[in-house]
């Protein structure tokens, strides 16, 4: 099973994705952590889009196909895979559909998740993430069971991303709305596009997934 989670920045699709791989065994890709884990190296691909991302706008088309075209190759994508951020620009999504036909996948669903925009911004400043095990959490949604403990792994460190600011959070959805947003007719007129309620709780969120991917 191959989807797409589609959303404007904040919407919740990490923290569905996440659920959905631990659960289902499908595959998370989300070019965000994967452009993160690069400026953490310091890789060159890294050094192209820090400043980029710290602004808040789209690294290059060119970068983010070879990213994931590299990636959907590797072994453990052959069960399915979510994408989580990709695709974002038309040009993505056409350069997507090539891969999967050469690489004889299908598109199965592409879950739109609409949040308001008020509620998003709340979402991206309350979010941190633990520094050792990555799991994301938020100050009022999703806080730590015992304050600043971990509860999956115990670290007492965590970390907070430099574009999580009301600030650049405007070009942030100022690029979804000009770059990505157009995408959703682009997959309703294939007949793929579902749309959940991306303002539920976390729990409701996911179980309108799980039915969509059940076909129900
Ligand atoms: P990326 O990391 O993909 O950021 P984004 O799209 O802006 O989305 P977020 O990760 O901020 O939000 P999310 O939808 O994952 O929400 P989450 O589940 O964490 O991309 C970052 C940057 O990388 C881009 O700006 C761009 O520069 C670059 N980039 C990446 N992909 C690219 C591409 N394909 N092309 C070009 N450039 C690319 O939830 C947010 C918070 O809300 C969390 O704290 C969570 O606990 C909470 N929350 C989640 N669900 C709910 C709920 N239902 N109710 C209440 N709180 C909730
Ligand atoms: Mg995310």
């Amino acid at each position: 099973m191959n989807i797409i989670l589609l959303g404007p920045p904040g919407a919740g699709k990490g923290t569905q994705a996440q659920k959905l791989q631990n659960d289902v065994g499908i595959i998370q890709l989300s070019t965000g952590d994967m452009l993160r884990a690069a400026v953490a190296s310091g890789s060159d691909l890294g050094k192209k889009a820090k400043a980029v991302m710290e602004r808040g706008e789209l690294v290059s088309d060119e970068l983010m196909v070879g990213l994931i075209k590299d990636r959907i190759s590797q072994p453990d994508c052959a069960k399915g895979f979510i994408l989580d951020g990709f695709p974002r620009t038309e040009a993505q999504a056409k350069a997507l559909d090539k891969m999967l036909e050469e690489g004889s996948h299908q598109l199965d669903d592409v879950i739109e998740m609409e949040v308001d925009e008020k509620a998003l911004t709340e979402r991206v400043v309350g979010r941190f993430t633990c520094a050792k095990c990555g799991t994301g959490y938020h100050e009022k949604f999703k806080p730590t069971k015992v304050s600043g403990v971990c509860d999956v792994c115990g670290s007492t460190e965590f970390s907070r991303r430099k574009d999580d600011n009301a600030e650049t959070m405007k070009t942030r959805m100022a690029a979804y709305r000009a770059q990505t947003e157009p995408l959703l007719p682009y997959y309703r007129a294939r007949g793929v596009l579902k749309k959940v309620d991306g303002m539920a709780a976390m729990d409701e969120v996911y179980r309108q997934i799980r039915a969509v991917l059940a076909g129900t």
